[in-house]
């Protein structure tokens, strides 16, 4: 099979696995136990703590391991409970987007221009109070589009707002340092960078009192209680430090993503989304005029290649990509969303094999 949705997930790498074994088996002990096998299990935590913390440029104390980025997400906008507003970006991850309307249906939206850009200028200019809570995502899971966080909370600063990030698809792919970023809150997810599934974090600034959602047993620096998913937590920071030594890697994964950008530009109607914006290097999202994207996704499935529709959601499809909608996209155009996400795996064959199936299954309709 040809995989080609790494925003969706990504293979555990063996390397990962490797380091979470022991912790499935013979070091099966509650990190909370005060003897010897308890104490092995919480310096594993405390490395993989270590090990995250080094990707992202904090200090360990600053990170609350979660159950992935959607409790992340969550636990985020809980802190927006003391908070006159909320606002998030019209190009959330459902994640933020569900948690936000069921919680605070009051909710404003921050508008994005047509490359699916939260634009600064307009930005500046709203009316943000004091503990207003803000939340912008770094990378955008279906276009690859970055947002400048930086100028973001720059051009906030002196209003005192609280702002969060989902960086779920930013880690790993491109350089993340949380301090630059200048967020208050920043989430996290393990499954995006050849990590365990169901393993995530919520970095946070030093001295931001986090207020838990599950209380209990006070894990987490009190801060997420229940007793840690340490295979999870090991391989997650497994992940994490060889995510850093292989930050360079997407260079090479750009190059490949340049090249199947251009051969795509030359099929026939094929419209790519965002090109000139600064993307996430593995990413491209398009459509091809009159082409369904559920019918070519499934076609493509067909011939043993692996994309998605636009946004992956448990769904699977059918609904037209919000995203595209708030970036003004025609409904039409956008029901023929097909997102590629390149991986580490990927060559140049696999570009061809890909390009060679889409123009076959084209030139049948
Ligand atoms: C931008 C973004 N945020 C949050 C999530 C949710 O992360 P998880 O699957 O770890 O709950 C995803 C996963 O697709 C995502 O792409």
């Amino acid at each position: 099979m040809i995989y080609l949705d790494h925003n969706a997930t990504t293979p555990v790498d063996e390397r990962v696995l490797e380091a979470m074994l022991p912790f499935l088996s013979t070091f099966f002990g509650n990190p909370s136990g005060l003897y010897r096998l308890g104490r092995i299990v919480r310096s594993a935590i405390d490395q993989a703590r270590q090990q995250l913390a080094d990707l992202v440029s904090v200090s360990p104390e600053q990170i609350i391991f979660t159950s992935g980025g959607t409790e992340a997400n969550h636990l985020a906008l809980s802190q927006a409970e003391m908070s006159a507003q909320l606002w998030i970006s019209a190009i959330e991850h459902p994640s933020v987007l569900e948690t936000a309307k069921r919680y605070y249906p009051q909710f404003s939206e921050l508008l994005v221009d047509v490359s699916g850009k939260v634009e600064i200028d307009q930005f500046a200019e709203l009316n943000f109070k004091e503990n207003d809570f803000i939340s912008v995502m770094s990378a955008n899971n279906e276009t690859g589009v970055v947002q400048d966080i930086a100028s973001l909370t720059a051009s906030v600063k002196q209003q005192g707002v609280i702002f969060h990030t989902d960086a779920v698809q930013a880690l790993g792919k491109i350089p993340l340092s949380f301090n630059d970023l200048g967020v208050q809150l920043m989430s996290l997810s393990s499954h995006k960078i050849y990590g365990p599934k169901g393993s995530g974090a919520l970095v946070f600034e030093k001295g931001f009192n986090v207020q838990p959602v599950l209380v209990g047993g006070g894990q987490e620096f009190d801060c997420r209680s229940g007793t840690e998913n340490v295979a999870g937590i090991v391989g997650f920071g497994k992940a994490a430090e060889l995510a850093k030594q292989a930050i360079e890697e997407f260079q090479t994964i750009l190059t490949l993503r340049d090249c199947l950008e251009q051969q795509l530009a030359l099929i026939p109607g094929v419209v790519i989304f965002a090109r000139d914006e600064n993307r996430l290097p593995n990413t491209v999202q398009f459509a091809i005029l009159g082409v369904d994207g559920e019918m070519l996704l499934m076609q493509l499935d067909r011939n043993n290649i692996a994309v998605s529709s636009g946004s992956a959601c448990a769904s699977g499809g059918g609904e037209v990509s919000s995203v595209l909608l708030a970036m003004g996209v025609d409904p039409q155009l956008a029901k023929g969303a097909i997102r590629v996400s390149l991986g580490r795996q990927n060559t140049e064959s696999d570009i061809e094999a890909f390009i060679a199936v889409l123009k076959e299954i084209i030139s049948q309709i």
